[in-house]
């Protein structure tokens, strides 16, 4: 909460709202502390199966912001609830498209073909200078674009078929989440925990 309200605070900015792209497995959201300090509403996909959240967006929903249109684009895959935002050339991936790869697709309802299928023809279909704001990035990498991830983009980019994403996915073993026993049922409350 601290390091993103600082943030809203030195850029001058107002804070509106909070848009979750999906229930996250390895941090809590601090969703639910902005929303008691500051009031503003916070937004799920309809899909995430949430309690608590003020706006459950559905595949297509817009966010009228003053002169702007945030679009909501459902892309299920990382998770069953994910989702991403598009508005002004931007969109925000989540966790469902980063810089050079994808979010994992072996919990949380995930699903690869699924995936595949929402990058390749809901994300993809955008304007190859559409800049790309992933959730995170490992290498500290803070944006790409559409044009990028399909020409280099080893795990979804357009050299790779839907049954090799498929058959990679199957093949890459993963750690355990550390924290997703207590990540996922806190974020499915939008970040409340018995603490605050
Ligand atoms: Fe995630």
């Amino acid at each position: 909460m601290d390091r993103d309200l600082d943030a809203i605070e030195k850029l001058d900015l107002n804070l509106l709202g909070i848009l979750e792209t999906h229930v996250h497995a390895d941090h809590i959201t601090a969703a639910y502390k902005i929303r008691k300090k500051t009031g503003v509403l916070i937004y799920y996909g309809s899909e995430s199966g949430v309690d608590g959240a003020d706006v459950l967006l559905k595949d297509g929903d817009v966010i009228q912001v003053g002169q702007f249109d945030i679009k909501t684009i459902h892309t299920p895959g990382h998770t069953s609830g994910c989702v991403c935002y598009y508005t002004c050339g931007m969109l925000f991936t989540g966790d469902t498209l980063f810089i050079g790869g994808t979010g994992r697709t072996d919990f949380q309802g995930g699903s690869a073909g699924l995936l595949y299928d929402n990058v390749v023809k809901k994300l993809f279909c955008y304007p190859d200078n559409t800049i790309v704001y992933p959730a995170h990035d490992y290498s500290g990498k803070a944006l790409s674009t559409i044009g990028e991830e399909k020409k280099w983009n080893p795990n979804v980019g357009v050299k790779i078929t839907k049954s090799e994403f498929i058959e990679n996915e199957k093949n890459k073993s993963r750690s355990y989440p550390k924290k997703i026993d207590i990540a996922v049922p806190a974020n499915m409350k939008c970040g409340q925990t018995s603490t605050f």
